[in-house]
């Protein structure tokens, strides 16, 4: 059965949807409270007074919508996307509606970019915001420069519509940068011209053409579903078991940075006792980071047939897709689309709900994610026990990135050879590198596992005239920055890119020329974690904004640098604050002519 959380509602208009949940003055029934208790006074929501005409507004625009405490975020979603913000008065009503506590409530809504709080006395936000990308590729292709002059033209009066213009990480497009979005709707390739538009036309909401469920199906999309399905008992058994073999013979690794071996996850997900759920992580939010976009909104069946794969495979009764905000396109789609394979009935007992990020780059960790699922504050777990052992809700859980799952109904159809065999020397299996920076053509390049940097710029059309290969990362923001002599570095996990302290993550390659900036590319980074740090732990909150200060004083101290680096990566709870570090050591280590006059040697 498909779960389609709130979004059903909203674009489908569900007609199985239940009777309303509320009595008629929108107070839910006791246990639809916190923990699913039944709550006495106790229970209330104190410190705040909630307005009654603000309790029945929410109660009349959640509607029919079953309360659920992991819903919490999606509520919140609701409540923004009608009003353009949240109001101190709307959250009270809001906790008193979910009987949780006002700070509960509205601790989970401050934590996310994506949520405008406003207290009393505050002045809202403009109804509209334009979101400009200033991570890397978009700061080189002059993000920053364009939110400038967007920013001074509106209070310059030369702008008169009711609209703010606000930065962003990267928003998953750099191939397009610099990019900026209209709300959630992307702007590529964005200037002062097209957001000019923008702002007096509207953007135009575009579903991109992708292979939908009738095309997908007819190239017979689905037939190991169907097979499975038809399977009696000992039959299935075998079939799995097959299958599992497979996948374990497949080098495939989880494209979602971490390369752990997907075979193995399965089968120790498998091994918990169940029930067993799943977490699809397609929150993509790493910088230069890109395909997933693509997988999902050309092709998204073949993601969802690895889903249904892995409810036989891993015995999984319930899957959340978690996808992040800046994809409204592909949350629309996916609705469309899981709609229709309900309907098919391929899904048996499965049930798959939708869930929607609200920008926060840390929800890409998994177990971040999964308290984000949960309707909690993005905080990464602690470990172990290991969200394999103890996931959602405290149940086994399988998480596995887009692209991971992606290739996983070829690999059962074509077989482990097939996959293994299409790598590099010594790097078996498929790779999607999300090339963006100073190439002629950025975008995917699909190819063989260990392609190396000196063979994405080629396929992508070489360096971008006038530029001269400088350097590169080999993997988002975390994975370091190497220089040009190093070239021929197989870009994989492990191997001669770990030996040079750097690692692949997603597979995002950032090309820097001669016209760019080691130092400033690598304090850029350290902002973006410095923005993105939970704040959990103090290694990476106050060590990611003590980095930042440091590397844009009029002359860093890089021997206190190091320092800070060495604690952040020891002592940060995960990989975030871990990693975050790695561009800084790349730059002192690599390009230390790029540091403005370096107060020590490195
Ligand atoms: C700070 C941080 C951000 C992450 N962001 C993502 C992300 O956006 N998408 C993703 O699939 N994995 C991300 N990961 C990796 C996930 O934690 C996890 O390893 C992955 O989703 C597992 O799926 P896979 O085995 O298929 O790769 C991130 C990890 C860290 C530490
Ligand atoms: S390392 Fe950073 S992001 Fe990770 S838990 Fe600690 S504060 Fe949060
Ligand atoms: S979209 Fe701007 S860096 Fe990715």
């Amino acid at each position: 059965m498909v779960m389609q959380g709130l979004y059903d509602i909203m674009a489908l208009g569900n007609k199985s949807m239940p009777e309303s949940v509320f009595p008629e003055d929108g107070t839910p029934p006791p246990e639809q409270g916190r923990q699913g208790k039944k709550r006495g006074p106790k229970g209330k929501p104190k410190g705040r007074m909630v307005i009654p005409e603000a309790r029945a507004t929410i109660a009349a625009l959640l509607g029919t919508i079953p309360l659920r405490r992991d819903q919490l975020i999606e509520y919140l979603h609701i409540i923004q996307d009608e009003y353009g913000h949240l109001s101190a008065a709307h959250l009270a009503a809001l906790a008193d509606l979910m009987k949780l506590p006002m700070a509960e409530v509205w601790e989970v809504a401050s934590f996310y970019d994506h949520f405008d709080l406003v207290s009393e006395g505050m002045e809202a936000p403009p109804a509209r915001t334009i979101r400009i990308c200033t991570s890397l590729s978009c700061m080189m292709q002059g993000g920053e420069a364009l939110l400038q002059k967007m920013q001074s033209m509106r209070s310059e009066g030369k702008i008169d519509a009711d609209v703010r213009f606000v930065p962003a990480p990267c928003l998953g497009a750099c191939d397009v940068a610099p990019a900026a979005a209209d709300g959630h709707h992307l702007v590529g390739y964005a200037n002062t011209d097209n957001l000019m538009r923008v702002i007096t036309t509207g953007t135009p909401y575009d579903i991109p053409d992708y292979i939908g469920f009738t095309a997908y199906r007819a190239a017979a999309g689905y037939a190991l579903i169907e097979a499975l399905n038809a399977a009696t008992d000992d039959a299935h058994a075998e079939m799995v078991s097959g299958l599992m073999s497979t996948l374990s013979d497949a080098a495939l690794r989880g494209l979602g940075g971490a390369g752990f071996p997907t075979g193995r996850k399965w089968s120790i997900v498998a091994g918990y006792d169940g029930p067993r759920l799943m977490a699809v992580n397609g929150d993509e939010g790493e910088p230069g980071t890109f395909k997933d976009r693509y997988y999902l909104s050309s092709d998204p069946h073949r993601m969802l047939e690895g889903v249904l794969l892995a409810s036989h495979m891993v015995g999984i009764t319930k899957c959340y897709l978690y996808i992040r905000d800046e994809y409204p396109e592909i949350i629309a789609l996916l609705t469309k689309e899981l709609a229709l394979l309900e309907a098919s009935g391929l899904l048996g007992s499965l049930e798959i709900e939708l869930r929607r990020g609200a920008g926060a780059y840390i929800c890409g960790e998994e177990s971040a994610m999964i308290e984000s699922i949960e309707g909690k504050r993005g905080l990464p777990r602690h470990r172990p026990p290991y969200v394999a052992e103890r996931g959602l809700f405290d149940r086994p859980t399988l998480v596995n990135n887009v692209e991971t799952l992606f290739w996983v109904r070829d690999i059962l159809e074509r077989g482990a050879d097939w996959y293994n065999d299409q790598g590099r020397e010594g790097h078996p299996g498929f790779r999607t590198y999300s090339v963006s920076g100073r190439v002629a053509q950025p975008g995917l390049v699909t190819t063989g596992a260990g392609a190396t940097v000196a063979e994405l710029i080629e396929a992508c059309g070489g360096m971008a005239d006038g530029h001269e290969f400088k350097g590169y990362l080999p993997g988002g923001a975390s994975g370091g920055i190497l220089p040009a002599h190093l070239a021929d570095v197989p870009l994989d996990f492990g191997g001669k890119l770990a030996e040079l302290g750097c690692f692949v993550g997603s597979h995002a390659i950032v090309v820097l020329s001669d016209k760019d900036n080691m130092w400033k590319a690598a304090t850029n980074l350290l902002q973006f974690f410095a923005h993105e740090s939970c704040g959990q732990c103090t290694p990476c909150r106050s060590g990611t904004e003590k980095a930042v200060s440091l590397m844009t004083s009029d002359a860093p101290d890089t021997a206190l640098l190091g320092e800070l680096a060495d604690i952040m990566a020891d002592a940060s709870i995960c990989g975030l604050g871990q990693a975050a570090s790695n561009p800084l050591i790349s730059a002192m280590t690599h390009f230390p002519g790029d540091i403005p006059d370096a107060a020590s040697e490195t």
